[in-house]
């Protein structure tokens, strides 16, 4: 790729792309595919596709083992497992979460005659602000969930004393924190229970997937069962139930996954680590920061753009970002809260969500993960460096148009 000498260069004003092919966030790591289509030809050989198949078994020993956890139970994703896990712990009526989170911690609820209520972020950890969650509090309340927003643990011990305190469930969406830690113990034995995706975009996938994770034995007895239609075995439904069950093809994505953990880690982290340093002295762009003295898996690069400083917007900068084929995402961008059915539902009083607010408008994930090398960070980062460099008189240019992608 050419450098951008002048604004002309730049692919948004017709300048050549930077990268011929586009550059994603979240595509997908895969582990060793001479093992993985062995693993799946010995599956075809059994003739055993689904249903609790002896790789779905060995994935959720190996997650439980990972996790420290009692119980692993392995679904076709995160989803339903969030909505089997609210309704096994029998939660009802309204359920606190943050508005920052992927729109599926809603729809988990709401899916199912749950009002999620939406409650701001702490400007710091950006996940559940603990002291804000009391006066969210009524009669009907029956839980929170917590999300590990980019893998970065909620305040956990904060989150529990006061659900034990109210008397509530809780329960904590770890889709992103896969093979994290807080307080050095590892994500996944916390609240009632934890629950994983294993998504695509996801650290470790099982092309689609997720799992409850939980040391709840009656709770982890319960999902399976409801996972499985409520079957407690051969033409014995015992409760209501639904198709959550993992395949065997998945759970064979997952255990191959899982022998390149380390290497998807290490990977992840040098490219965090990167971006850190090429990013350093642009001004208003910063870095997300994980703390290195927790295990993390460092899958996210999260930017804060702040455009008082930039003056190129976030959004410009993302559409001359997609213009480069670099695929910059604004994870979660506008806020649950201002999605459908939520915002004519529930409409939040101003201030309300006020960090959450703030934080959709900065926010900008960047390509990292196995197919990112080094030399494409660089590009990346040498693309947003002179973007900043320029960014008054981009604005000006950008402000006259209508934005190239809307996201
Ligand atoms: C925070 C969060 N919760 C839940 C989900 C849903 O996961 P899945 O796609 O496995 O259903 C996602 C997925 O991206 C997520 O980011």
């Amino acid at each position: 790729m050419s450098d951008k000498q002048t604004l002309n260069d730049l692919a948004v004003f017709g300048g050549p792309v930077a990268f011929e092919e586009v550059r994603h966030v979240g595509a997908p790591n895969v582990g060793d595919r001479a093992r993985l289509l062995e693993r799946i030809n010995a599956a075809l050989d059994r003739r055993w596709l689904t249903n609790d198949g002896p790789y779905v078994q060995e994935f959720e020993k190996r997650i439980a083992e990972l996790c420290g956890v009692r119980h692993c139970v392995a679904t076709s994703n995160a989803t339903i497992a969030l909505e089997i896990t609210v309704r096994a712990l029998d939660i009802q009526g309204e359920v606190i979460i943050p508005s920052m989170t992927f729109i599926a911690t809603a729809h988990a609820l709401q899916w199912q005659g749950i009002t999620p209520v939406f409650c701001d972020v702490d400007a710091e950890s950006f996940t559940l602000d603990a002291d804000r969650i009391e006066e969210l509090v009524t009669p009907r309340t029956s839980a929170i969930i917590g999300v590990h927003l980019w893998g970065r643990s909620c305040r956990i011990d904060k989150l529990t004393d006061l659900a034990q305190r109210r008397n509530l469930k809780i329960v904590f969406d770890a889709a992103h924190a896969f093979g994290c830690s807080w307080n050095g113990e590892m994500i996944g034995g916390f609240g009632d229970a934890e629950v994983f995706s294993f998504h695509a975009t996801k650290f470790l996938n099982s092309f689609e997937g997720g799992a409850v994770v939980t040391n709840n034995d009656e709770l982890a007895a319960k999902l399976r069962v409801m996972r499985n239609f409520g079957f407690a075995g051969y033409d014995n439904v015992v409760s209501v139930g639904t198709n959550g069950k993992m395949s065997e093809v998945s759970a064979a994505m997952g255990l191959t996954g899982l022998e390149s953990l380390d290497e998807f880690i290490a990977v992840n982290s040098r490219n965090y680590r990167q971006y850190r340093e090429e990013l350093s002295d642009v001004d208003g762009v910063t870095l997300l920061e994980y703390d290195d003295a927790e295990k993390q898996n460092y899958q996210y690069v999260v930017l804060l753009v702040d455009d008082q400083i930039t003056r190129a917007t976030r959004d410009q900068l993302m559409d001359l970002l997609w213009a480069e084929n670099v695929r910059a995402r604004r994870y979660f961008y506008p806020g649950c809260h201002r999605m459908q059915p939520y915002d004519s539902l529930y409409p939040q009083p101003a201030g309300r969500l006020r960090v959450t607010e703030r934080l959709v408008q900065q926010v900008l994930l960047v390509p990292t993960g196995t197919t990112i090398s080094s030399q494409d960070i660089s590009t990346i980062c040498r693309i947003i460096r002179f973007a900043v460099s320029h960014g008054a008189e981009i604005n000006r240019l950008m402000s006259a148009e209508v934005g190239t992608h809307a996201g």
